[in-house]
Order: structure tokens, then sequence, then C-alpha cells
């Protein structure tokens, strides 16, 4: 089938590593024409009328699935949920005969989380309609990659010479990843910090020559915030080590060794912001007064969920190439 738009030429989106500098501006942009809806009283676009957007998540998610939900209905397209306590994956359905199935059906296009890394990908390469990843297990999670671009655009004019900080569970996070991806490719430099359990190795090579080049890893919070602009924080994902040897002592001490304070926030610069993908577990990676300082974009970060997954969503299912060229 050929590329939905001329300037977005992709049927689907599965990694922020299949997407050029060039890509991912025309999803920003069109993040940026999106955000402005929120604050209308009527929050709807005709846009995706008639499309068929379907959710099907396989781990748990408040923020992604909502907000792909909320992203589709302001584009009028129909937007149907499904879990796997309420799907046939409760009796042993394997995930492609279900994807099949819900293919069967016609809809534009398939949002999918799942726990197995590459499951968006296997489901790209077998179904008509449009894939995109909401998170597969710890390899990518695009969306969540380009609004905290957006948001970092937002707060800062731009992204191409900002010192970015990624902090916490980097061995499990397809969030680090994908911003490595993302803001590397988008002209930042990004300082990679965790302790060594939960730093996998070869991280900086993720990218090639461009991550090579752009990132670094370190041991030490306080040489990864020395002067940043941005500080990601990351929660630790307990549900993907269950039953390993723990990786660190206790949460009090990951917290103080690893934590995000107002004492460890005045390594960065003065203007830096702090942003969380969520959930934050308050406490441990992320101070409470921190979180809810005027220096943390969290809910930012959120509410530009919506309007980038509203971009997504229109440069996968609708015809946006003169919209984006304008
Ligand atoms: C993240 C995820 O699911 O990868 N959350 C999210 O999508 N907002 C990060 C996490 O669960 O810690």
């Amino acid at each position: 089938m050929a590329p939905r738009s001329a300037s977005f030429a992709h049927r689907h989106l599965v990694g922020i590593a299949d997407l050029d500098a060039a890509d991912i501006g025309v999803v920003l942009d069109l993040a940026d024409r999106h955000q402005a809806i929120a604050a209308e009283p009527v929050k709807k676009l005709a846009t995706l009328r008639g499309k068929t957007v379907i959710n099907l998540f396989f781990e748990n998610s408040t923020r992604t699935r909502t907000s792909f939900e909320i992203a589709a209905k302001r584009l009028s397209a129909d937007a149907v949920n499904i879990s796997p306590s309420t799907s046939s994956a409760a009796k042993g359905e394997t995930l492609l005969d279900t994807a099949k199935n819900l293919d069967a059906m016609g809809p534009d296009v398939v949002v999918v989380r799942h726990a197995m890394g590459g499951a968006p990908h296997l489901l790209a390469k077998t179904l008509r309609c449009a894939v995109v990843n909401a998170g597969d297990g710890q390899h990518e999670h695009p969306t969540q990659a380009l609004l905290d671009a957006a948001t970092m655009r937002r707060a800062k004019g731009k992204i191409d010479g900002l010192e970015v900080a990624i902090v916490g569970d980097l061995a499990h996070s397809r969030v680090a990843r994908s911003n490595l991806l993302c803001l590397t490719k988008l002209g930042a430099r990004v300082r990679l910090c965790a302790p060594w359990t939960l730093l996998p190795p070869g991280l900086t090579e993720l990218g090639g020559d461009l991550t090579r080049a752009r990132s670094r890893v370190t041991t030490k919070l306080e040489d990864a915030l020395d002067g940043a602009d941005v500080v990601m924080m990351l929660r630790v994902q307990h549900e993907r080590t269950a039953g390993e040897a723990p990786r660190f002592a206790n949460p009090r001490e990951f917290s103080k060794t690893y934590g995000l304070s107002a004492r460890t926030l005045a390594y960065a610069k003065p203007d830096a912001i702090v942003m969380h993908p969520g959930p934050i577990n308050r406490g441990v990676e992320l101070a409470p007064d921190v979180a809810d300082s005027g220096r943390a974009v969290i809910l930012e970060q959120v509410s530009w969920g919506v309007a980038v997954r509203m971009a997504v969503l229109e440069l996968l299912a609708g015809d946006v190439a003169g919209v984006a060229a304008a």
C-alpha cells in the first residue's frame, strides 16, 4: 500500500528508530496545532470522521490509553478499547490471531501495547490497517518520546543543543530508549544515569554513530544533572523484574542516591525543567515537593500526549498531505 502522506511517508509508527528529524518535525508541528484545540469550548475536528481506531492494550495504562482514546474522539473517529481481561487473549488466543480478527472488522488504526518487544512490528507486517506502538516491552514507546519532545520544544523554544539528563531504571525503560533516539536526532545531548545494575551495556550505541556521539553514561546523579536543561526521571519498573534478585538495597537507598530532590535539582541549570512519563513513585525517584513545583512540566506532558497522538492518528489514517505542507 502507498504511504499515507507525502510529508510523512510511513504506514505505521512502530519506533522512533524509523523516523528522521524531518518526520519528527511534521508530527510536532501538527501537534502544535492540535494543542490549541484543548482550549476550545468544542474540542472536535471532523478529520477522521468515519474512521475506526482500536486500542489494544495488554499492559496497564492510564495516560497512554486514555489519551489515544481522547485523541481519536477529538478527530471524530470511533474509538474502541480492548484489554486482555475482556478479550479472548484470556482464553488462550495468540496475539496475532486476536489482531487478525480485529483487522477483519476493518479498523483504520490499531494502537497496541504489549509486554513483548517487537509485538507492534509483528502486527505491522501482518495487518492491513495502520499500527501504532503504544509501548512494547523494554523496546520503544514512540508517542511518549514525541510528546516529551513537544513539551521540551514549548518550554525551551528548541531542542537542538539542549542538555537532557535521563535518570532512573534505564534497563527496563522503553521511554528512555525512544527518547534517546528522538532527542539525539533533534540535536540534543543526552546524559544517561542509573546504578550499574539498572544500566544495560551498549545503550549509547542504540542509534549508531548519532547516539554514540551525542550521549554519555554516568552512575553519578550530580554528574548527570550538572548544567542540564531538562531532567527526565524514570520509575523503577518492578513489574519487569518479578522473581529476580533485587537491583538495589531498598527504595530509601535508591532515593538517596538517585532521587531528584530540591537539593539535587540545584545541580541543573536554574531554569531546568523536570519531566516524568508517569506513573510517579513519589518519594522514590522524585521528591513530592519537586513533582508539585513550578519546575515540573509533568502535567504539560500529559496534555501534549493528546495533541501528539491526534497528530499521529491523523498522519496515519487521515489525508493531511496538504495540512502538513501548509
Ligand atoms: C511509561 C510506560 O508505560 O512505558 N508510562 C507511560 O506510558 N506514561 C513508563 C512507566 O510505566 O514507568
